[in-house]
């Protein structure tokens, strides 16, 4: 296994992963929301998991914030601590796909390199690439956290979009500027992607 010492092995279970997403009626899927800090991602994240788990589908959120708390509480913003973040994240959100459930992932994840790197571990087939694409003069008049303002005034370096990089999706499979569509019509265009990986009615 590539990564573990070799003192390490692997040991396989007796039940796969579609037959796990098949007890929730559902193939599993990892909706990975990209965009920058104020586009509206756990917003949509928050939203898209209520409106699933209200039609009886197993979903569960991982939000970049969130999990800076705890699971990332070492990792701090620096390109190599952003890669190190997506890296765990997304080998949870893999974990959490071969347990049957749909994950919603919101991270900035502002690198291609990165984005493709989580791509790379969760698999293509269930990695749906979704692109907050709202433009960071309306997200910076949000600044839901003055976070923005801070950064302006050089109290937080490394701050995306202001001191920065953040590389725009080139082919992802949903686009959204969050200042022209409501989170329900957001949600509803992800659950009609979703729609045929539920098996169940
Ligand atoms: S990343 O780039 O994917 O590793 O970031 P992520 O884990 O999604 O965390 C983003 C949230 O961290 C807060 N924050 C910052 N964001 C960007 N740059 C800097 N320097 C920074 N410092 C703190 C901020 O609240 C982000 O949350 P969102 O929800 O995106 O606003």
């Amino acid at each position: 296994r590539a990564g573990a010492a070799p003192q390490v092995f692997w040991h396989a279970g007796q039940v796969t992963a579609s037959e796990r997403g098949r007890q929730f009626g559902q193939q599993a899927a990892t909706v990975w929301l990209t965009g920058l800090s104020g586009a509206g991602k756990s917003t949509l994240a928050c939203a898209l998991e209520h409106s699933l788990i209200e039609a009886g589908r197993a979903a569960y959120v991982l939000d970049g914030d969130n999990l800076r708390h705890h699971l990332n509480r070492d990792l701090g913003f620096s390109p190599a601590d952003r890669q190190e973040n997506i890296r765990r994240s997304a080998e949870v959100a893999k974990l959490m796909n071969d347990a049957g459930l749909i994950v919603i992932c919101a991270f900035i994840s502002p690198l291609r390199a990165d984005r493709d790197m989580a791509r790379q571990i969760i698999g293509e087939s269930n990695f749906i690439e979704t692109y907050l694409s709202t433009q960071r003069a309306v997200c910076e008049a949000r600044d839901p956290k003055g976070l923005y303002r801070k950064a302006r005034a050089g109290l937080i370096a490394e701050f995306t979009g202001v001191s920065a990089p953040y590389e725009v999706p080139l082919q992802p499979s949903l686009v959204f500027d969050t200042d022209a569509h409501s989170v329900a019509e957001c949600c509803a265009q992800i659950y009609r992607h979703l729609a045929p990986r539920f098996v169940r009615e």
